[in-house]
């Protein structure tokens, strides 16, 4: 699903003039990856998907998954062939209900072609049957699908789609979802969405429906034993939570910490604008990973991240994604900035709110706690690399930069951007430079230099830049000391407890 772009009369005609004469177009194969520099073999050019069916049965004693994905897409060029990306066996394709051939060719790319060209424009409706051990299939020795004792869990990022269903896997082609899963009864199934189910003897089928636009990453599978529960915030949005029976010690901290999803959510509501999607909620599989993942509407967290106790930053920033992230997601995985940043600042609001620190005091703080020659440093939040993609300068210098521009343009625009930029681009994807057009156009303020110093040039900016780093007040000092760093926020270690990217270094 790709927004269509608006563009003026004057700019449609000299796109026309620029063009290649239709007749000369030919037909040919869609490209093996949509073209992100990141990781070129991600996506698939020559169609745009709008819907995922998947129909799955598991089996979570032997890990046997069999699946009928059956995906509704657009020709954007006359297609003789096409690709997936997908990592599991593969039993038959068909297109527009003709029998296809298909070959796997590199990492894990699906190749179909079609016993018919597809014009561009035409719609495309294809079947993909499969079955395998989907946590036996590797790629680069390792497998997405992580299992659980009682069953498995794909949530990953950039990328988990390939090890359950065949998708065009980039942010740029989100999808509404359909997710049908058949499992033997005592076996509980999250997904992302509205959740029915129905019974037959020995099985259950759990029906998830996710009706707004998802990007393929942010969809999530668990199977397992789970406590499911269902209930609504006081604005009437459906929240899902569910938790394995088996999280030990960690499990009052993280039911303590999940099962404020909703007020939570709220709270963001008024600050970011109303909720983007139909449903709320988060798991805690019992596994042993140490991040958390803002899959859509149903968030996914580690049971590490509540060993230390009730952790409701984590909530935040998983919450805070679905705006930024999830509704307004990456054009290019190198703007990750637009996700990490965006929710990291949040849980530095949050510390603000529950008076462990200001989002000013944080950015000082985070200023001074990694030193000018630390490697942190050396990472450009604004383009990372797919190696350091989340790195801590993604998210803690990230989260400075914000803290910068807000110094620089004030409260009043500042908040008004927060709360205006998941608006401009709902559903949709964006840039950094797209975020920085915005930000000069509402605030009025030239801001190239502010987004190159803290986004794009490696080294620590000098204290004082934007107002970060300044020497800490007089005041602020003990008796007799004239120079100190600034004071230690309450809340900055349980921030830190959101991605296990650092260690704790004090
Ligand atoms: N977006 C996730 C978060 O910040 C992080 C995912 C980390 N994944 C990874 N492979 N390191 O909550
Ligand atoms: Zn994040």
């Amino acid at each position: 699903m790709r927004k269509r772009l608006i563009v003026s009369a004057a700019a449609g005609a000299l796109a026309l003039l620029l063009s290649v004469p239709a007749s000369a177009a030919q037909a040919g194969p869609g490209a093996a990856g949509i073209g992100d520099p990141y990781y070129p073999s991600a996506g698939n050019g020559g169609y745009d998907v709008s819907h995922y069916d998947i129909r799955l049965k598991y089996q979570p004693a032997t890990d046997e998954l069999e699946g009928t994905t059956t995906i509704l897409a657009t020709a954007t060029q006359d297609l003789t062939r096409f690709n997936l990306d997908f990592v599991l066996q593969v039993k038959e394709v068909l297109v527009n209900g003709r029998t296809a051939a298909f070959t796997t060719s590199g990492e894990q790319e699906l190749v179909v072609t079609p016993a018919r060209t597809i014009a561009k424009g035409s719609p495309i409706t294809v079947v993909v049957r499969y079955a395998d051990k989907p946590g036996e299939v590797k790629r680069g020795g390792y497998s997405s699908w992580r299992r659980t004792p009682d069953g498995g869990v794909a949530a990953q990022e950039p990328e988990s789609a390939a090890w359950w269903y065949p998708s065009n896997d980039h942010p740029t082609d989100k999808a509404t979802f359909d997710v049908s899963v058949l499992v033997p009864n005592g076996t509980q199934v999250v997904s992302n969405g509205t959740l029915s189910t129905s019974q037959r003897p020995g099985w259950i089928r759990y029906n998830y429906r996710q009706a707004k636009p998802q990007a393929t990453y942010l969809a999530t599978l668990a199977i397992g034993k789970f406590d499911i529960r269902q209930d609504t915030t006081p604005g009437g949005l459906p929240v899902i939570t569910a938790y394995s029976p088996d999280l030990g010690a960690n499990a009052g901290a993280a039911q303590a910490s999940v099962e404020r999803t909703g007020e939570l959510t709220d709270w963001l509501s008024t600050i970011f604008g109303a909720y983007p999607f139909d449903t709320v909620g988060g798991y805690v599989p019992n596994v042993p990973t140490g991040y958390a993942l803002e899959t859509q509407g149903q968030i996914f967290y580690s049971p590490a991240q509540f060993a230390r106790g009730a952790n409701t930053s984590v909530v935040v920033h998983e919450l805070a994604h679905q705006w930024y992230g999830d509704s307004v997601s990456v054009q290019r995985w190198s703007d990750i900035w637009l996700n990490e940043g965006f929710a990291r600042y949040s849980q530095w609001l949050w510390s603000d709110h529950e008076n462990e620190g200001t989002a000013q005091e944080l950015a000082d703080f985070f200023y001074d706690y990694y030193p000018a020659n630390d490697p942190f440093w050396s990472i450009k939040p604004g383009d990372p690399g797919a190696d350091n993609q989340f790195a801590g300068a993604v998210y803690d210098r990230g989260a400075i930069t914000l803290q910068a521009l807000r110094n620089t343009i004030g409260d009043d625009k500042f908040f008004t951007i927060l709360k205006g930029w998941p608006t401009e681009h709902k559903y949709g994807n964006a840039t950094i430079q797209q975020f920085q057009a915005y930000a000069e156009r509402i605030s009025g303020k030239p801001l190239g230099e502010l987004f190159n110093t803290w986004l794009f040039t490696p080294g620590r900016p000098a204290a004082g830049t934007n107002g970060i780093g300044a020497a800490p007040a007089a005041a602020s000092l003990a008796p007799g000391v004239t120079t100190g760093k600034h004071p230690e926020p309450k809340s900055w270690k349980k921030i830190q407890e959101t991605n296990n990217v650092h260690e704790h270094k004090r």
